[in-house]
């Protein structure tokens, strides 16, 4: 039986940090164990221009715990306005690693989000040629569609076109949820490749619904039925590097979250290597975890892994807080719902 692994320090290609008392609260979270992370940049207002990506790197760096090494990896928001050579620049200077798109409406704060996709073609054409990626969140935002089809309907009439007419752009399908989407993920390997989340590897949509409502478990894209769980979890314990995580943690206050109309995110930032070590280790494929939290993500977006390592120990019973205090309010720590044996001890 394996009590100890050693793995190279893992990343997190999809993280929300927001900004102010949460910013202070929780990066210490993701510093702990991640080397770097792709940081989202739905803030409000959004992370546009290089001028505000430069100006929140510095506020994320003046939140991290006094010698922390972790680095984050600046994204900016597409909007259908958004400058090519603003962007271009930002990416040139190794300030911003990739953008973000996300369809106007489709989750927290992206109301400023595109509406037209062809509206942001010669941006698309402009990052195909300097190889900066595109990160989309994969779902329609049309009202006729049901929510727990967005995101394999997305695929077919907006993703898939996109990548026909813009053929060498880079891109990452954040936070996948479905069959479907684990299968688009892996068609074009080094073009095209997925993040999962830790939740996403753990919960259904019964765990949100069933026995009682429980807004902590909501995120967007929401959690579909169990085949789709499996699906995910097939696809990131296979070893194939078109998967790797991006744990989208999202912290919203907890009054925000038990609300009459609660936001959509999922807070695994603390506890996020011990969730994925005991799902990993039950799939029996804890020989494929280095991998998908460490190796795969580097590989796509052209950079080398971490140099160091992290060390998770097997033991009993592993306790996680209930809950972060910030400085904006009490954040819920993602509640796995089975006993976690493994933690990070070095
Ligand atoms: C994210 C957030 O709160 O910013 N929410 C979520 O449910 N995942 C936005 C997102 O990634 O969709
Ligand atoms: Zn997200």
């Amino acid at each position: 039986m394996t009590h100890s692994l050693t793995l190279t320090r893992p990343d997190d290609w999809h993280l929300h940090l927001r900004d102010g008392a949460m910013l202070t609260g929780i990066a210490p979270e993701t510093a702990r164990d991640f080397g770097r992370a792709i940081i989202m940049p739905n803030l409000v207002p959004p992370v546009v221009t290089a001028a505000q990506a430069l100006a929140y790197k510095a506020r994320i760096m003046a939140a991290l715990p006094e010698g922390s090494k972790f680095q984050p990896l600046m994204t900016l928001y597409l909007t259908e306005k958004t400058d090519p050579d603003d962007l271009a620049a930002a990416h040139a200077s190794g300030l911003v690693t990739a953008a973000k798109l996300y369809p106007a409406g489709a989750t927290t704060n992206s109301a400023s989000g595109v509406q037209n996709f062809v509206k942001v073609q010669p941006v698309l054409e402009r990052m195909a040629a300097i190889g900066m990626p595109m990160c989309v969140h994969g779902e329609v935002t049309d009202a006729d569609v049901d929510i727990f089809d967005r995101e394999a309907v997305f695929i077919d009439r907006v993703l898939d076109p996109l990548r026909r007419r813009v053929p060498d752009l880079k891109v990452v399908m954040e936070h996948i949820t479905t069959a479907e989407g684990a299968a688009y993920a892996k068609s074009d390997p080094g073009k095209l490749a997925a993040t999962i989340t830790t939740h996403h590897l753990m919960i259904n949509r019964n765990h949100i619904l069933s026995g009682g409502l429980r807004p902590h478990y909501y995120c967007l894209p929401v959690a579909k039925r169990e085949t789709h769980r499996l699906a995910l979890l097939k696809a990131a314990t296979s070893g194939n590097p078109s998967y790797f995580l991006g744990t989208d943690s999202a912290p919203h206050t907890d009054d925000a979250k038990e609300s009459a109309c609660g936001c959509a995110g999922i807070f695994s930032a603390t506890n996020t290597m011990s969730c994925l070590a005991e799902v990993f280790e039950r799939a029996g494929a804890l020989d494929k975890l280095e991998g998908f939290t460490s190796l795969f993500g580097p590989k796509f977006y052209g950079l080398a892994p971490n140099a160091d390592h992290i060390t998770l120990t097997k033991g009993a019973e592993v306790e996680f807080p209930s809950y972060i205090s910030t400085g904006a309010g009490p954040v819920t720590v993602f509640n796995p719902g089975i006993d976690l044996h493994w933690k990070v001890t070095d």
